[in-house]
Parts: C-alpha cells; structure tokens; sequence
C-alpha cells in the first residue's frame, strides 16, 4: 500500500513533463552585436530598456555568460552544443558566396522536433547557403523568415559585400525559401517582431514551440548607413550628445519594444506560464572598425572579435516561471554552447540523446534551484590564422596572441555615460511597461519597484577607473596575459608572473582543446558563381542550380 502510494506520486510528478504538450514554449532570442552596457539592467541611464530589465529582474541575469567573438562562430555554438574549434568555424564569419557551411551534424531544431516541438527561425542565420541543404528549411526549422547573410539594410534588405574587388548587393530576404520583396521599406525589427506575433497568434497552445528570434539588430547594415532606426524613435533620445549614438539608441528601443511586444502576445495566447524566454547577444558591440555600430561595452576592455570581456561576454538572462530560484543575478559561469542541453533538459528531453561529443552542458536544474553550475571551465576561441586563444578556469582567465589590430583590445567606444542633460532610471517605467504587465499576471510574485535598484546594482560591473592603464597587457608581443576575472573583470592586471602554475596548467588545457581542432572551413567567395545577378538580384544558394527558377 504505501509503495503504492510513493509510486502514485511519483507517477503524479513525472507524468506532465514527458507528456508533449506539458512541454514549455521556448522563445530564444539573439541579438546582433550588442554591447555590455547598451541595456539599462546592467546600469546606465542612457538607453532606456523597460521591457528587457524587467524580464531580467523577474528571471535570472546572467553576468557571466559567454558567447564566441564572432556572429558565425557564435550562432554555431549556439545550435550545435559545440566549440567552434571542433567543427571548423572558429574563424572570421562567412561572407556571402562562401562555398562553406555549417557541417551536417544534427542541430537544435532537430533536437526539438524529436520532442515534438513545431520550430521557428525568424532573422539571421548566417551558417551558410551555398547549397539548399544548408539552408535553415532543411536544417531543421519547420519554418524561416529572415537572411542568409550576416546582415543587411534595415529598409531595403539589401546586403553588400566587396568582393574580388567589385562591390555586389542583393536582397536577402526570405519567407521559406522564396525571396520576400513585399516587406520592402517596412523596418526589419518590427517586420520580425510582426512575424513572431502572428506565428505565437496561430501555434495550438497545447503544443510545444520553439523559436529563435534571431534579430538583425543591432548589427550596423550597408556602408552609407549602418545605423537606421525610425525618426520618431530616434527623437526620443535628445538626451544623448553624439548622433549615431542616437540612432543605435533608438535600434536598441525598437529591439526593446520587440521584447515587450513577444512576452504580450505569449500572454494574451495563454502561453506565457509555460515559456521560456532566453536572451542572448551573439558578442559584444563593435565600437569601432568595420561595422562600427556605437554600441558600449563599458566597462570591460576590448570589441567584438576580440577575446577580452567586451567582445566575448555577452548581455543575458533567462525568464520563465519554471524557474523557482528567479529574481536574482548569477554570476555561475555559463557559456552559448549549454543552451542546447540545457533547453533540452527543460524541455522534458533525456540529454543522454544528444551527441555525446556535444561541449555544452546541461544547467537547467542550476538554474531553477539556484545551485552552483556545473561549468568550472570554457574555451573562449583558439584562432591559428590571428594567433589568438582564450579560456575561462574558474576565476581566471587567460588571453594569448597577437590580435590583427591591437587597438581593439582597448578599453575603448561610448561609457554609455556622456550625455547633454541627464535623465535618471525610471523604475516606474520599467515597472508599468508592457512586460511587466504580462509575466505579473503568470508569476507567484513580481519584483517590486524598490528592488530593481538593488538587482541593477549587483548587475553592474565595478572596476577602478584605469582604463587598462594600471598593468596594461600588451598583446602585440604573442605574450599571455592572466587575469582574476571575479576581482578584475575590466581586465586591468596581468597576474602572469604571480600565478606561474596557473598560467602553466592552463596552457596545458589549451594544448588539449586544440587537439579536438578541425581545419576551418572557410574558403574563397564564389562570388562569378553566385553573383546576385544570376538570381534575380537575390543572394541565393548557387552549388545546385545556374539561376533563381532552381529548388531544392
Ligand atoms: C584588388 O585590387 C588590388 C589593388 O588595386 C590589387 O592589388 C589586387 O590584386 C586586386 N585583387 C583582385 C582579387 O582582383
Ligand atoms: C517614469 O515612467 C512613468 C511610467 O511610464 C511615467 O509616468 C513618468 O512620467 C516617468 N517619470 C519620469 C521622471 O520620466
Ligand atoms: C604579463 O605578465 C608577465 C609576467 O609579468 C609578463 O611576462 C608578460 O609579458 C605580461 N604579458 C603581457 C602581454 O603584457
């Protein structure tokens, strides 16, 4: 009787979690190229972010995740569970009409459809489109919406590239495989918001979603205007001094609306209190050099493609109300690779069906309880063509190599600080905004106002104000650099000489992350192959097929 008994309970418990439609919804939402400090949570007042802070202090913020460099090598390890190194796209992000791709190895959204889930990809994908079979369709998602390349105007979806010394434009805009010319002159973030509103309007809630919103903000577009958002947004930020500042500030408001609009739209279908939001920037802002879009990493020290903080530590949190530990900030490590297992753990899904080669590791039960995370070590990026590589162990971390412009690894771009008048954090806003009004009517108990301010503080980085100046590392030598990441995360002091058996057993582990390399798999564009005006001016998978009329 009492076995009995213990076995009903268990039944109880175990039975809603397997079966398919007790299974949350999973919104994974990337951002392009935005920077530490280009979101309120994390500090400054100069770009409001109501909709994204309250999300992060009604989940968990977390302060020291880690993406790759790079967007190519970032999305990879995001859907595959796996380093770059080890599939060859450790390197510099396709360009178009690079006969390479993503390997054929299986991939999140196939993951998730085994367990039943209908998969979505909205915005970039960036993994290569040489031929159909790489593209998004035949790689798993149900359904696409977005571009192949890694960027593209934000009106016109034109991507330009110079390439063999010419420069080539083509739309890149797809609804599925056909090229999506209708949306021509609407905004590309609420075109994707727009789309993911109608996507959760029509899904059966009794059945499992994913979708990765994957947007193109707020990566800078073509050469003549990287930055576009609309006028009245933009002049909503009179406050800040520098013009393209204003801009970027308005493409990350737009990107913030998104956000509140998504969460409303999971509300309204009765899918909010069994979702999952994820948050996530694919590196950090490039603040200066090729698509410069003046975003902030302030304070941490280096830019997207770099190794230091600003280029490879990356805004996020994560928001569900499956989580019984919320409303705090976590500073475990946590890196792009774990959110296949770990959405997959979430998910109901037995982890021992993923690749056992996968380096990602499941921190779904981290997460919920609050425990320490599995995670004591990462491999940041090794790259033999810039001669560069870093790692995480524990606290320290360890940076070696001589970076192609030395000048990026500098404390460098907008504190996110200088403004004409100042205009204060408004947690009422943050409170009242549309965000907050949705998970409110899903959650045991909302952050109260009052202790936004505290979470924001533990959110925000401290560091002495040395801008590397204290015991600069000097990388341009190919020397290493050690750092106490927990004490010193603006990386100002090179501890190398003081912890010799640290920097020595670190780069014994480096030597054996590098035996799992793969050579990268980037080649030469095929740019007389793949020309767009093959393709009725698109960019379009060309190894198949001579011209547009082609299909898979
Ligand atoms: C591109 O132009 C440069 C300088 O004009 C020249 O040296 C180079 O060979 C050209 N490259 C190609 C691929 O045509
Ligand atoms: C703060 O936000 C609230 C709600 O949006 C608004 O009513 C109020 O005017 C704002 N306060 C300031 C000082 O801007
Ligand atoms: C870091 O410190 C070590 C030990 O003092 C020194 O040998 C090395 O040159 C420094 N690295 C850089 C790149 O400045």
């Amino acid at each position: 009787m009492y076995c009995k008994t213990i076995l009903c309970a268990i039944f109880v418990l175990c039975v809603p979690v397997t079966m398919s439609s007790d299974r949350p919804h999973i919104v994974l939402i990337m951002v392009d190229d935005l920077g530490w400090n280009d979101v309120s949570f994390h500090g400054s007042d100069q770009i409001p972010t109501p909709n994204i802070d309250a999300l992060a202090y009604n989940g968990i913020i977390l302060n020291q995740h880690y993406s790759q460099p790079l967007c190519t090598p970032s999305r990879s390890a995001l859907v595959t569970g796996t380093y770059p190194i080890r599939i060859g796209l450790n390197g510099k992000p396709l360009i178009a009409a690079q006969p390479a791709s993503l390997p054929a190895i299986k991939i999140m959204p196939e993951y998730f459809k085994d367990l039943g889930y209908t998969t979505h990809l909205i915005g970039k994908w960036h993994l290569g489109y040489e031929r159909w079979n790489s593209t998004p369709t035949y790689r798993g998602f149900d359904s696409f919406f977005g571009f192949y390349n890694g960027f593209t105007s934000y009106y016109d979806y034109l991507s330009t590239w110079k390439l063999n010394n010419k420069s080539h434009s083509g739309f890149d805009l797809r609804k599925g495989i056909d090229p999506a010319w209708e949306f021509v002159g609407q905004y590309a973030t609420d075109v994707f918001t727009d789309h993911g509103v109608k996507l959760i309007e029509k899904h059966d809630p009794n059945e499992p979603l994913f979708m990765l919103m994957s947007h193109l903000a707020v990566h800078a577009g073509n050469d003549g205007k990287l930055l576009e958002a609309p006028q009245e947004t933009i002049n909503k930020f009179k406050h800040i001094s520098d013009s393209n500042r204003r801009t970027y500030a308005a493409m990350v408001s737009k990107l913030d609306d998104s956000v509140g609009t998504i969460v409303e739209t999971l509300d309204k279908k009765g899918m909010l209190q069994n979702s999952i939001i994820v948050f996530v920037s694919d590196n950090g802002a490039p603040t200066i050099g090729i698509f410069q879009n003046w975003g902030s990493n302030y304070p941490l020290r280096g830019i997207k493609g770099t190794l230091f903080e600003g280029g490879v530590r990356t805004v996020a949190f994560v928001w569900s109300p499956l989580l019984v530990q919320s409303q705090r900030v976590s500073n475990e490590l946590i890196h792009i690779t774990d959110w296949l297992p770990t959405l997959y753990s979430a998910a109901g899904g037995d982890i021992s069906a993923l690749d056992p080669n996968i380096d990602g590791l499941d921190q779904w039960s981290s997460l919920v309880y609050d425990l320490s995370s599995p995670r004591t070590d990462m491999l940041i990026n090794i790259n033999d063509v810039e001669r560069t590589a870093a790692l995480r162990f524990h606290n320290w971390k360890l940076v070696l190599g001589t970076p192609i412009d030395p000048s990026f690894d500098d404390h460098i771009g907008d504190s996110g600080k200088e403004v004409l008048f100042a205009v204060g954090y408004n947690t009422s806003a943050v409170y009242q905004c549309r965000a907050a009004r949705s998970i409110e009517k899903v959650s045991f108990s909302i952050t109260a106002a009052e202790d936004y301010s505290i979470l924001r503080d533990q959110a925000t980085l401290k560091c002495a104000d040395h801008r590397g100046k204290a015991n600069p590392c000097d990388l341009s030598g190919g020397d290493v650099c050690l750092y106490d990441i927990l004490r010193d995360p603006c990386e100002e002091n090179n501890l190398s000489k003081y912890f010799p058996n640290v920097v020595r057993s670190m780069k014994r582990a480096l030597v054996e992350y590098k035996s799992g390399a793969v050579p990268l798999v980037n080649q030469n564009s095929d740019i007389e192959k793949a020309d767009p005006k093959l393709f009725q001016y698109t960019w379009n998978p060309w190894l198949d097929c001579a011209d547009a009329t082609c299909r898979a």
